[in-house]
């Protein structure tokens, strides 16, 4: 990380004796902790004591006169990756996010969470993809250990009961296997996460969730008869009340298309199912996701999620100016 510092002789107790310098210093490299900026500050300012005269050489005592003056340490320069653990690996979304995240390697140190040894192969993933049920705290804490942030792309998957016959006509019938309904999943699951990266020092959390939530009655509760969208807004309550720096990103109706070509919309308390503009790609969605790690706008919000349809708009490129945009905490 690059210094920059005022042109005298520098003094201070955080500074490596090689940083002690007489007469002009324009610049030094110093090596810090990356628990001693806070992550959101571009600058650090402190104050040393600093000679007007000659020289001061390593911890020598010196008994000039000295004068107080602000030296400010740039953290902009800091180019150390944060660890991302994305659970949910293996999905749909969860994969977009992992495989952003590995081509941003000057950036992230991306891990992953993934049920099955399968999901595993499929991301290609080594050592950094864990296997673990995310019903099972012990199956999370090795995964979250060492991380700077989660990403939440867990949910219950709906089954489609066999004999659905679509040239009949009709709709599918869904439902969920013993013990991996939204309440165990979306809900207890999600709280295993969010309590193990707690215990964990985790400093950030982006959880996707779903549009719809505000309203009890909405469809997607009635899918197996299991309130999916009920337990997942709890788990959206309970990281909000965490205390953790987070992201809660309620997603519109999820399509596999391609991302960057569309102007995205963020909204809240469902106003956006109220319009004709109710869909994101999952693409979209997984570069908000990687967006909000590393913007503080995107800190403390919950913000509902679209995008215009392609063709129309300007596709979505300031992401600063996106999470601006939201106001919500919830
Ligand atoms: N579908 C939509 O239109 C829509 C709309 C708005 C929001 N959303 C939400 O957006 C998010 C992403 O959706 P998506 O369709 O990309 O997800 P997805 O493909 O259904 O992926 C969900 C992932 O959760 C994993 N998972 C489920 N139970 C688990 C458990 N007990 N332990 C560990 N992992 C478990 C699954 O693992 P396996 O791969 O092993 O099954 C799967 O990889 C979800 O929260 C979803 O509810 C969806």
């Amino acid at each position: 990380m690059a210094m920059t510092t005022t042109t005298t002789t520098l003094f201070h107790p955080l500074l490596p004796t090689s940083s002690y310098k007489s007469g002009a210093v324009t610049s030094s490299i110093v090596s810090f902790p990356r628990s001693q900026f806070p992550s959101s500050s571009s600058s650090l300012q402190f104050h040393s004591l600093v000679s007007d005269s000659t020289s001061i050489f390593g911890r020598r005592k010196f008994t000039g006169n000295l004068r107080r003056v602000s030296v400010i340490v740039s953290a902009a320069g800091t180019t150390e990756p944060l660890t991302v653990l994305v659970t949910g690996a293996g999905g749909r979304t969860g994969q977009i996010v992992y495989k952003k995240l590995k081509e941003r390697s000057d950036q992230f140190v991306a891990k992953g969470l993934v049920r099955t040894k399968e999901s595993k192969e499929k991301i290609g993933g080594e050592d950094e993809v864990f296997i673990g049920d995310i019903r099972d705290p012990a199956a999370i804490a090795s995964a979250v250990q060492g991380i700077d942030a989660l990403v939440i792309l867990t949910s219950a998957v709906p089954q489609m009961k066999p004999g659905f016959d679509p040239s009949k006509g009709g709709r599918p019938e869904f439902f969920f296997e013993e013990g991996a309904y939204p309440e165990q999943v979306d809900w207890i699951g999600q709280k295993n996460q969010i309590d193990a990266a707690k215990a964990a020092g985790v400093k950030q959390i982006v959880l996707v969730g779903s549009m719809g939530g505000t309203n009890i009655n909405h469809p997607l509760n009635s899918i197996g008869n299991a309130n999916i969208l009920v337990w997942k807004r709890k788990a959206e309550q309970y990281l909000a009340d965490s205390g953790i720096p987070y992201t809660i990103i309620r997603a519109g109706g999820l399509q596999d298309k391609e991302g960057g070509i569309r102007e995205l919309l963020v909204g809240k308390d469902d106003e956006l199912l109220e319009t004709d503009t109710r869909t994101i790609a999952r693409a979209d969605v997984a570069e908000v996701c990687v967006q909000a790690l590393q913007l503080e706008e995107a800190k403390f919000k919950a913000l509902d999620l679209a995008s215009k349809p392609e063709g129309t708009g300007t596709p979505t490129k300031d992401f600063k100016a996106l999470f601006a945009q939201v106001t919500t905490k919830f």
